[in-house]
């Protein structure tokens, strides 16, 4: 037998479905044994008293992207994939964002560049499409899904990104028709600019009315729509960040009756509250995201989501803007709730956050934490068992956890280039101390040993839901037949 590269021993190995004490051998970049007891590899690792679990996968993550707003994230390739590589990440999905006029796959193009010369983990990426126009819906976007680009985002709320109904609909057809996955952020944009009208009118601006306009109603309708709408055609569905007990029990309702319906939330939909954002002056803008964070019902109802399985993925929504005038306050403390770059940042503190508020207060167990943070993300977007398994073959992408680290969380020591945390001053326990990253030791003991652009492109399959093919019923097969027929938009 070949020597090993790498040997990972005496660790507590855990994946989504098992967990037992064990040595890991890897060659070649990949996994290549997994056995109670191997032969010392060229490099060696203990793991006595760690838990070694396959790297975190964050399939919802803005980076180096262009907002509704023309804001650019703080955050390019580099910073944010070696903060996710901190944060016990190996792979990343963020999103190549269409805005109206321009060309889908100019954008893809330039975005997967930037990718290629600057990310130190693997990382694929979804598309935004928020022009769908026959040239990106009958050309540009099948040509994309092809290439392995098999999901993508669209929104029902922000004025310059929104779909309405009917575009909703050829969207969905194209994902029908050419297997990929559509990913949903569902608010109502009227009740939301209706409300935020009237609360600027009356001169309530601070950042708390955000949340006042983001209200719980335009979510749980626009959810609700949403998967009404991805069911005339019978196409699966992701909704991301579920914030509302209302978001996550129409995804349960939807799943329960065997829909292909699968939700999303985010740490800070678990840990933070609207009260977060009531802070003197503009300074709540650092906890302003859509849909913002709610009350502590919601957080209950979001976690026993979780527990379920009602919910499949925990993503970051990293969206990181700096708390300056390049981001959150453009117009210092004049800024209105309107005008501030929505997001926060998440990417290094998703899975800590997760597994300390999680599997160490027994909400959660080892099995659901890797399921929630990994493996279910390879899964869903056609990645799975190269990514998010410990298998034999699998890539040897492996985050070695310390179960009782305690860390305090400071923005300075974390990775991004946001300047800022919500999460400041929160202790957990358990934390990643060794990354890596196809069979390289990328990160250990608080070093990063990468070089910007290691990383690979993932050209992913077919997303789960769509590998067991379901037949659609008779009435929506004539739908989707008709469809290519139709001229998109007309
Ligand atoms: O507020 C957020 N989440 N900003 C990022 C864009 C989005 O809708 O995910
Ligand atoms: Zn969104
Ligand atoms: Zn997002």
């Amino acid at each position: 037998m070949q020597n090993f590269d790498l040997t990972i021993h005496n660790g507590r190995i855990v994946t989504d479905v098992d967990e037992f004490n064990g040595d890991i051998g890897i060659r070649a970049g990949k996994i290549a044994a997994i056995a109670p007891s191997l032969p010392q590899g060229t490099r060696h690792i203990d793991a006595t008293g760690r838990l070694v679990m396959p790297g975190g996968i964050d399939s919802h993550c803005h980076i180096e992207q262009l907002s509704s707003m023309g804001v650019m994230c703080a955050d390019d390739w580099y910073s944010a994939s070696v903060s996710a590589a901190f944060g016990g990440n190996t792979t990343i999905v963020p999103f190549a964002a269409q805005h109206r006029g321009d060309s889908l796959k100019d954008i893809a193009e330039r975005y997967a560049a930037s990718a290629a010369a600057k990310s130190v983990i693997d990382y694929s990426y979804h598309l935004i499409i928020t022009d769908p126009t026959p040239q990106t819906l009958d050309h540009e976007l099948p040509a994309l899904i092809r290439a392995g680009i098999t999901s993508f985002k669209v929104f029902m709320t922000y004025d310059k990104m929104k779909l309405d109904d009917k575009q909703l609909l050829d969207v969905f057809a194209v994902a029908a028709r050419e297997g990929a996955l559509p990913m949903v952020h569902a608010e109502n944009n009227d009740v939301i600019a209706w409300i935020a009208r009237h609360l600027l009118a009356a001169g309530y601006t601070a950042p708390k009315y955000h949340a006042v306009a983001h209200d719980p109603n335009a979510e749980d309708e626009a959810t609700q729509r949403a998967i009404r709408l991805a069911s005339v055609l019978e196409v699966p569905v992701m909704i991301v960040h579920v914030s509302t007990q209302g978001g996550a029990q129409a995804v349960h309702a939807a799943r329960a009756v065997g829909a292909p319906v699968f939700g999303e939330t985010c740490p800070h939909y678990l840990l933070l509250t609207a009260d977060d954002l009531d802070l003197p002056s503009t300074e709540g803008a650092k906890f302003c995201c859509s849909p913002p964070p709610r009350d502590p019902a919601s957080q209950e109802a979001l976690w026993q989501s979780l527990q379920s399985g009602g919910l499949t993925l925990l993503s970051s929504d990293h969206a990181p803007y700096r708390y300056d005038e390049t981001g959150k306050i453009p117009y210092g403390d004049k800024t209105t709730f309107k005008q501030m770059a929505n997001g926060m940042p998440g990417l290094e503190t998703r899975m800590p956050l997760l597994f300390s508020e999680g599997v160490g207060k027994g909400r959660i167990d080892l099995q659901q934490f890797v399921a929630l943070t990994s493996a279910n993300h390879a899964r869903m977007y056609g990645m799975y068992p190269r990514k998010g398994a410990l298998a034999e073959g699998s890539d040897a992408d492996i985050a070695i956890w310390d179960p009782h680290k305690t860390v305090r969380i400071a923005w300075q020591d974390l990775h991004d280039a946001v300047g800022y945390t919500p999460y400041e001053g929160r202790e957990v326990r358990g934390w990643p101390t060794t990354v890596i990253s196809r069979g390289e030791v990328i990160v250990d003991g608080g070093k990063l040993d990468a070089e910007r652009g290691r990383g690979s492109f993932i050209a992913r399959g077919q997303p789960g839901p769509l590998a067991e093919p379901r037949e659609p019923s008779p009435r929506a097969a004539f739908l989707r037949k008709i469809f290519p027929d139709t001229q998109a938009g007309a």
